[in-house]
C-alpha cells in the first residue's frame, strides 16, 4: 500500500517525511486554504521537495469539464507532466475524466462517497479514486467497507484503477485498508505517527535501555564499550 501523506504545510511533510517511509503528498482546496499563501507556490515547493518518483495529487477547481481540462493542463506545466489531477466525481467530473484519460493525464477520483462513484471514476480513466473514509463513518456510513467494495469491483472489471483512501481519523481505518490490500492512502501526519506508536513498545524499550545501563553505565551504548 502506498502511503501518502495528506497536507499542504512543508515543514509538516519533512518531518513525517523524515520520520516515515511515504510516497508522496495529497492536497485538497481546504489543505491549500490552510495555508493562507498562493496555492501554486505551496504546491511548487512541495513539488521541489519531494524525491522524483513521490506523486503529488492536487485538485483543479473549475465546475465545468473543459475548464477543468485547461485547469489541469495549466497545474501540469508548472508542477509537472506526473501531477495527478484530483477531479470531484460530478458528472462534470467524470465528463473531464474522460477527455483527460485522452489527453494521457494521471487523474485521482475525488470527493467519493459511494462505491459506484469509485467505480464510474475508474471506468472514466481515473489512476486513483479516494473514498472519504472518516466523512462516511460520520455519516453513519462505513467508510473502510465502501473503499473495500470499490478496491473489489475494480479488480472484479479488471481494470487497473486503485483506491488511494483518504479522510482518516484513526489508525484502525488504516490498517483494515492496508490489510485488505488497497492501493494506497493518504493519511494526515498525526494519524500517520500513530500507526507506529504504542505504548508496550515505548516500555519495552525502556526496559531493554536500563538493562543496558545497569550492565555497562549510564548513557552508555554500544559505542562505548
Ligand atoms: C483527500 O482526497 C481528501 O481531500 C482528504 O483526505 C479529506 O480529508 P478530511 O476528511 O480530513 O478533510
Amino acid at each position: 500500500m502506498l502511503i501518502l501523506i495528506d497536507d499542504g504545510n512543508l515543514e509538516g511533510i519533512k518531518e513525517v517525511y523524515s520520520k516515515m517511509p511515504c510516497d508522496g503528498v495529497t492536497t485538497n482546496p481546504s489543505i491549500l486554504k490552510r495555508q493562507n499563501k498562493n496555492p501554486i507556490e505551496v504546491l511548487k515547493s512541495i513539488r521541489e521537495y519531494l524525491p522524483p518518483q513521490a506523486q503529488l495529487h492536487a485538485q483543479v477547481i473549475s465546475l465545468k469539464a473543459e475548464d477543468m481540462v485547461r485547469e489541469a493542463q495549466h497545474m501540469r506545466s508548472i508542477l509537472g507532466d506526473d501531477l495527478y489531477i484530483k477531479v470531484p466525481v460530478t458528472s462534470e467530473g467524470i465528463r473531464a475524466m474522460k477527455l483527460l484519460n485522452d489527453l494521457n493525464i494521471n487523474i485521482t477520483g475525488t470527493a467519493i462517497y459511494t462505491a459506484m462513484q469509485g467505480f464510474i471514476a475508474g471506468k472514466a480513466g481515473a489512476k486513483y479514486v479516494a473514498p472519504y473514509i472518516n466523512r462516511l463513518d460520520n455519516m453513519g456510513a462505513d467508510g473502510v467497507q465502501v473503499a473495500k467494495d470499490i478496491h473489489d469491483m475494480l479488480k472484479t472489471s479488471n481494470l487497473e484503477t486503485e483506491v488511494v483512501a483518504a479522510s482518516f481519523k484513526n489508525s484502525q481505518q488504516v490498517y483494515n485498508l492496508c490489510k485488505y490490500g488497497i492501493g494506497a492512502a493518504t493519511v494526515a501526519g498525526d494519524v500517520l505517527m500513530g500507526l507506529i506508536k504504542h505504548d508496550a513498545t515505548t516500555n519495552a524499550v525502556d526496559v531493554f535501555t536500563n538493562d543496558f545501563y545497569s550492565l555497562v553505565g549510564e548513557n552508555k551504548t554500544m559505542l562505548d564499550v
